[in-house]
């Protein structure tokens, strides 16, 4: 008798960082049962992939969410709606939220806000602070938790990692993976004058300039080496640090962002004011052309989105007032597609850096591999789709985008999460059902 299943994908290419094949995929329990030809097997439903690829659930290894404290710009279930229309099936959440992610009680606070309200699965981040550097190897080991987030400068929020004697201590203090927001804090204060004074937000590379983020992804380097322990550098976007990066310890690992890859000032100050406005800062073309450079190479590791809603009227505030940060979970996929159309870098590489590497270098158990035990977590995207990314689409409760009327080839058609569709064609299915990613032991 032909087996059955709970689902049956079928009829798709499925693409991972090593093959792509024409190969149906069957569910049982969550879980990748079978990878084949599976057209006379039995299932309780099916998805119909023709004409589509089909990769491991996209995790998006870096967003901001705002809850609690700042629900009027996201809330987990937004947040993850945002997600899973854009075909992400997993979401690792930053700690810099109102209170911050500092504790067990506030990590234990979020998880169970995410209960029946996550649309895709989750972790959550805890922020290294002085008053919490000594409790950090239990804090990084509770359920729920991806890692520690360190950040060297000020950025949104009030976590601050400034000197190297408590960066060292932070990084002496655990042994997971420790994402790293690379800003030196001295230089960003000494110059803060210079956005004061412009008051103009074409100006906020120029406070938060190449040397900044140079000299603190240096010091990061210096100590990660010294200290052997796993570092992911966030977000980076200068040519400077892709130069040091190069020639980093194998346990360092390297993170860009859609927007640094696909915006470059001033073009993108001048037409979009305070909506570019982030940190690290959008660049010029010389170092957008390197951050590719680094894709092409191997030096970039993972693409995640740094998704950080404000609102508008938040963001019309006069710069620097303005706040730093733009959404983007909903669009990281079609954005990197668009690229893969164009020819900047191939699917199968992005399959790596948006899907198998993010759960490789965390250790998130059954999470980024096509592979029979596998968790059942797939994005189906149509690579030919071309579409316009329009606000109606945007799930975000900010309500914009920087690719907003931005045209793109490539769009995600359907999220499975552990064996359920959550989306389809633009529509969520079912109810949010979204869980803890596990983690393997450090
Ligand atoms: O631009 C940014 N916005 N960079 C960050 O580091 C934080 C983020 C936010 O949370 O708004």
């Amino acid at each position: 008798m032909a087996e059955t299943f709970d689902l049956v994908v079928a009829g798709g290419t499925l693409a991972t960082a090593r093959r792509t094949e024409a190969a149906d995929i069957g569910v049982r329990g969550g879980r990748i049962a079978a990878i084949g030809a599976l057209a006379a097997a039995g299932a309780a439903r099916r998805i119909d992939a023709r004409g589509l690829h089909v990769l491991p659930g996209v995790i998006d290894s870096q967003v901001h969410f705002r809850e609690p404290g700042g629900e009027h710009k996201e809330d987990l279930e937004s947040g993850t709606r945002a997600a899973a229309l854009g075909g992400v099936t997993c979401v690792f959440e930053m700690p810099n939220t109102d209170p911050p992610t500092t504790t067990a009680a506030a990590l234990a606070d979020k998880c169970a806000r995410a209960e029946g309200r996550a649309w895709t699965d989750f972790a959550f981040f805890v922020g290294a602070a002085a008053e919490n550097a000594d409790e950090l190897p239990a804090l990084e080991r509770l359920p729920g938790c991806c890692g520690v987030k360190i950040f060297m400068g000020s950025s949104t929020g009030t976590l601050l990692v400034p000197d190297d004697a408590l960066l060292e201590k932070v990084l002496r203090s655990g042994e997971r993976r420790v994402a790293v927001h690379a800003e030196d804090e001295e230089r960003l204060k000494a110059r803060r004058e210079i956005a004061e004074s412009a008051a103009r937000v074409s100006a906020h590379p120029e406070w938060r300039d190449v040397e900044t983020a140079r000299r603190a992804t240096e010091r990061l380097l210096r100590l990660a080496a010294a200290t052997g322990r796993p570092a992911h550098v966030l977000h980076i976007t200068t040519a400077d640090e892709m130069e040091l990066l190069a020639a980093r310890p194998r346990w360092v690992s390297v993170e860009c962002t859609p927007q640094h890859l696909t915006l470059a000032a001033p073009e993108c100050y001048d037409r979009l004011g305070a909506f570019a406005q982030m940190n690290p800062p959008i660049r010029g073309a010389e170092h957008r052309a390197a951050l590719w450079r680094g894709v092409a190479r191997g030096t970039v590791d993972v693409i995640g989105s740094d998704h950080a809603p404000h609102t508008r009227e938040e963001k019309a505030r006069a710069y620097p007032h303005s706040p730093s940060g733009m959404p983007g979970v909903q669009t990281l996929v079609p954005i990197m597609l668009d690229h893969v159309a164009a020819g900047r870098l191939s699917l199968q590489r992005l399959v790596d850096l948006v899907s198998e590497a993010p759960a490789r270098l965390y250790g998130a158990r059954g999470k980024g591999r096509l592979e029979v035990g596998a968790d059942a977590d797939l994005t189906l995207v149509d690579l030919k789709a071309r579409r316009v990314i329009d606000d109606s689409w945007l799930a975000s409760r900010c309500g914009w985008s920087p690719f907003s009327g931005t045209e793109v080839t490539g769009w995600p058609r359907a999220t499975v999460v552990r064996g359920r569709q959550v989306m389809r064609d633009g529509e969520l299915l079912g109810r949010p059902a979204g869980r803890a990613v596990r983690f393997a032991e450090a």
